[in-house]
Formats: C-alpha cells, structure tokens, sequence
C-alpha cells in the first residue's frame, strides 16, 4: 500500500495500462480482463486487476496532467514492480492528415516541461517510446479497420493554451498529436529501466475543431485497449 495506490503487496501485475480518466479503467477492466477485482480506490483513482489471454494485467487511471502520472506512475513502478507500463488515452489531432478517431502510437513525446525539468535542467532529454512494444502495437493495429500513425506527439501542460503559436511550432514540425502525460511516462520508463508506450486515439482536431461524437468513444477506446493488450503480450 502506497500513499496514492490502496493495493496489497502482489496485487498490482508487472503490466499496467494507464488511462486518464479511472471511470475509463473500469469500463476496460470490466469489458477486456477475466475475472478483474478493484485493487485501488483512494481518491477515485480506480486500478483493476485481472487476466488477459491468461496473463495478469492491471489497469490503473493515471489522472490528468503529468504531475499526477508521475505520483501514480512513480508508486507502480517502484513499488509494486511494474515492468511495463501502457498509456491509453486522446489526444489533439495536429496534422491534416491525422483524422478523428484515427489512433496514433507515440515514437517520442516533446514538451515544455516534465516534473523531470528540475532533474534535467539545461538537457532537452528526448522522451521515447520502448522501440519492441511500438514494434508490436504498430503490427497488432496494422490487423484493425483504423487508421494509424506512428510519430511524435507533443506533451502540454496545460489543457487552455494561452499560447496557440506552441501549437503551431509543433505542426510544423510534424508533431501528431497533443496530449498531457506520456513525456513524463517516457522519463520515468528510462530512469527505472522499464518499457512504457503511449497509444492515443485522436478525440478532437485543433485545425479542424471536430470532434469525436459520444457514440465513437466507446469503440474507439476499445480497439486501442485491444493493440495495447497484445503490445505487451506479443
Ligand atoms: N487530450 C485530448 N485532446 C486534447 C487536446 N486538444 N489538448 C490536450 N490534451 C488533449
């Protein structure tokens, strides 16, 4: 048991897809796992434990933001022993080309800033993906009717950008997708030695303002948890 995490020793599985929203933790364990049981709900934050395919996986909500992945992410790997951790969530459709409900699979993750920056300080340390479970996710997608790019993505800090002109330096130089958590997901898989991905299906388009109708989330969001499932098992 942890300060943010009310798991017993041994509860947590060495795999663990991170959503954002909890709500959307439940849903995943409930419709993807074999026999899930709620291991964590301080403060709302839901983790579920159950099997995949006969592999033992936990899906844990990370919050919004990358202060509050890096509490959750921090706690799971160190310790619980997390060995591979799994961001599912959305993000901001950059480019014309990248469409709502496309999925897109993180290579790297630019950002202003981490909770890392005060370790880092002057070094642009460049986040990246663990390049076997990119590898598999890019296959296990390559077999689904959804489009899928595979790139960077841009990591904000905050959600109402005062800034607009950020966002247009990251199109213009090929950034996919804006989200607000996978740089310090990447920093931290890198500091621990562990794998870590993000694969996000594209909710809304910043160019295009359109948005992913109620109805399409559902899918959408399975068929991600679907490619981040056999990622980590390939
Ligand atoms: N997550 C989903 N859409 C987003 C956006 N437009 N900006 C930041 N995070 C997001």
């Amino acid at each position: 048991m942890t300060i943010h995490i009310g798991a017993e020793p041994g509860q947590i599985a060495e795999t663990v897809l991170m959503p954002g929203d909890p709500r959307r933790a439940k849903w995943a364990a409930e419709t993807f796992l074999t026999d899930p049981v709620l291991v964590n709900e301080t403060r709302g934050m839901l983790g579920y434990t159950g099997t995949w395919n006969g592999h033992r996986v936990t899906i844990q909500g990370s919050g919004m933001g990358m202060p509050s992945l890096s509490i959750y992410a921090n706690e799971l790997i160190k310790d619980f022993g997390a060995k591979t951790l799994i961001r599912i969530g959305s993000c901001g459709g950059m480019q014309p080309f990248v469409k709502v409900r496309d999925l897109i699979i993180a290579m790297t993750a630019t950002t202003l800033s981490t909770p890392s920056s005060g370790i880092f300080k002057e070094i642009n340390f460049a986040p990246c993906a663990n390049w076997e479970l990119l590898d598999a996710a890019v296959k296990a997608a390559s077999n689904r009717d959804c489009d899928t790019h595979v790139g960077g993505i841009y990591s904000a800090d905050v959600f109402y950008d005062e800034r607009p002109d950020l966002n247009e330096i990251m199109t213009r130089h090929g950034i996919l997708g804006v989200e607000m958590e996978a740089a310090e997901l990447y920093n931290l898989a890198a500091r621990h030695s562990v794998r870590a991905l993000a694969i996000l299906t594209v909710s809304d388009h910043l160019q295009t303002h359109e948005a992913l109708p109620a109805e399409d989330r559902e899918r959408s969001f399975g068929e991600m948890v679907e490619v981040a499932l056999e990622a980590a098992f390939a």
